[in-house]
């Protein structure tokens, strides 16, 4: 049976106090709302339809180009109202699963469970959970055999009903043979006026109809954001769970509260990395790999006991072994270094192959350049790669060496074992194995006066 995701999303969430919609608040710099339909990709269903409302043009633009089914609900009147909504874009005969765009740290092995539990001959399957807290939450009733008999909202719950802990997630599976019945069936003749998801379970069971419940036992999957609070709280528990991750690898993390995992990182023995370091995207760090305080790594691969020294930035780059890089490193997309180089401080590369051996220590900007083995590029070295109009490389061979505050005026070649003068601007191509440089000739004035100023 194919599967129908339904996100609810079109609430204001008025204790955000923001003018953004609470669903792309972001956790992990990602809406909370993306979060929640990337887990859902995970089971691979068949559609998923975000039920929008507040703002709902704001929430469409940043989910764009998803595949998404968008559906209005105009007027906020409760979690069934929002769920009958999707009824003209729903493929009948699906199973449905309801989610919600500000519950986003739920697990796809957690939904999985729900759903096996679900097709196992019930018609409707909720995700509950002991609260530590239970107060706000629908609770769960379940009869003198166990079984789920009714959900109940705090503010219709009797004084007995309001001890009981079991707590509705609000997250549901109903059978799609079933759900249009029972959700014809709700009314809102309740203390909120409101055709609340949750009698669903009621009229399930009148009809006598199979219902039952997964228990989540890790009260973080199911914490929904309200509040800047809960936002902030939310944010740490994934901060936590990442730095676990890599941990659980075998990862030396200074201080597990100060670092931020967006992504997948997939990482060698005696790994360690300095505080407030920030990985995104797809990081692989090889044995013996130490990252210095505040590191920004995206989409890079960082080679065997490579040493990434404080405050350096590298993205989508391919860094060899032995490295040694930074301080205060700007590596750029399409970079690839090869084993023992160094990149110094107030170093920029762009696009570049950096040879075995080679060295840029300081100051410099290197871009669109292929550069060889033991290359010794001197401090405040520039490729001039940029016309105006067109990017063009510099290429410089093996054993070269330049000199300090030289400009590299691209098309250019250095030829092999070619030393360059300091402070030469180089704009053909040098011959092999000679020295080469541009300068004006030093003079000296005799009898030349500084200029000084009237008394
Ligand atoms: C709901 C559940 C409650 C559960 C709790 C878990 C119902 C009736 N109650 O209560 O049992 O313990 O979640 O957090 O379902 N939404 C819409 N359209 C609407 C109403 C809500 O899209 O008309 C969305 C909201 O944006 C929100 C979600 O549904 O993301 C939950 O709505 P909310 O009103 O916060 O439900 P609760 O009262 O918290
Ligand atoms: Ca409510």
């Amino acid at each position: 049976m194919s599967l129908s995701i339904i996100i609810l999303a079109a609430g204001k969430g008025s204790r955000m106090k923001s003018n953004k919609p609470k669903v792309i608040h972001q956790v992990a710099g990602k809406p909370m709302l993306q979060h929640v339909v990337d887990t859902s990709k995970l089971l691979n269903p068949e559609q998923i339809i975000v039920v929008i409302g507040h703002e709902s043009e704001q929430v469409k633009e940043s989910m764009q180009g998803q595949g998404l089914i968008f559906v209005e609900q105009t007027e906020q009147l409760g979690t069934g109202h929002a769920v009958v909504q999707c009824h003209d874009e729903l493929n009948t005969g699906n199973d449905i699963l309801v989610l919600y765009g500000d519950v986003p740290l739920i697990k796809e092995t957690t939904l999985s469970a729900l759903i096996a539990k679900g097709r196992q001959n019930n018609v409707v399957c909720l995700l509950s959970f002991d609260a530590i807290d239970p107060t706000g939450y629908g609770r769960i009733v379940r009869d003198n055999e166990g079984l789920v008999t009714a959900i109940v909202e705090e503010k219709d719950a009797s004084e007995d009903i309001r001890q009981i802990k079991e707590s509705n997630s609000g997250i549901l599976y109903i059978k799609g043979t079933e759900y249009r019945e029972l959700l014809a069936e709700l009314d809102a003749d309740n203390a909120q006026q409101e055709y609340y998801l949750t009698d669903v379970v009621k009229h399930a069971v009148a009809r006598n109809h199979n219902v039952d419940a997964v228990i989540c036992t890790d009260e973080s999957e199911v914490l929904g954001v309200n509040n800047q609070q809960q936002l902030a709280e939310v944010e740490s528990i994934y901060r936590l769970s990442g730095a676990n991750q890599l941990m659980t690898q075998g990862v030396k993390i200074v201080d597990p509260q100060r670092i931020d995992i967006r992504g997948t990182v997939k990482a060698g023995h005696d790994v360690i990395i300095d505080i407030n370091c920030l990985l995104e995207g797809t990081v692989e760090l090889g044995d013996g790999v130490e990252i210095g305080a505040n590191c920004v790594l995206k989409d890079c691969k960082i080679g065997k006991n490579t040493k990434i020294q404080p405050m350096c930035i590298i993205d989508q780059s391919d860094i060899g072994e032995n490295n040694d890089i930074g301080p205060f490193a700007r590596i750029r997309p399409e970079t690839k270094t090869h084993n023992k180089a160094k990149i110094g401080n107030f170093v920029e590369i762009k696009k570049s192959t950096i040879g075995e051996g080679s060295k840029v220590n300081h100051l410099s900007y290197i871009g669109d350049t292929e550069m060889g083995a033991s290359v010794n590029i001197g401090a405040g070295t520039i490729t001039c790669n940029y016309d105006g109009a067109y990017k063009h490389k510099t290429i410089i061979e093996d054993d070269v060496f330049i000199g300090s505050d030289t400009q590299l005026v691209a098309p250019v070649l250095i030829s092999k074992s070619t030393t360059i003068g300091a402070g030469s601007t180089i704009t053909k191509d040098t011959p092999e194995g000679q020295l080469s440089f541009s300068r004006a000739k030093q003079i000296s004035i005799t009898g030349w006066a500084r200029p000084r100023k009237n008394k």
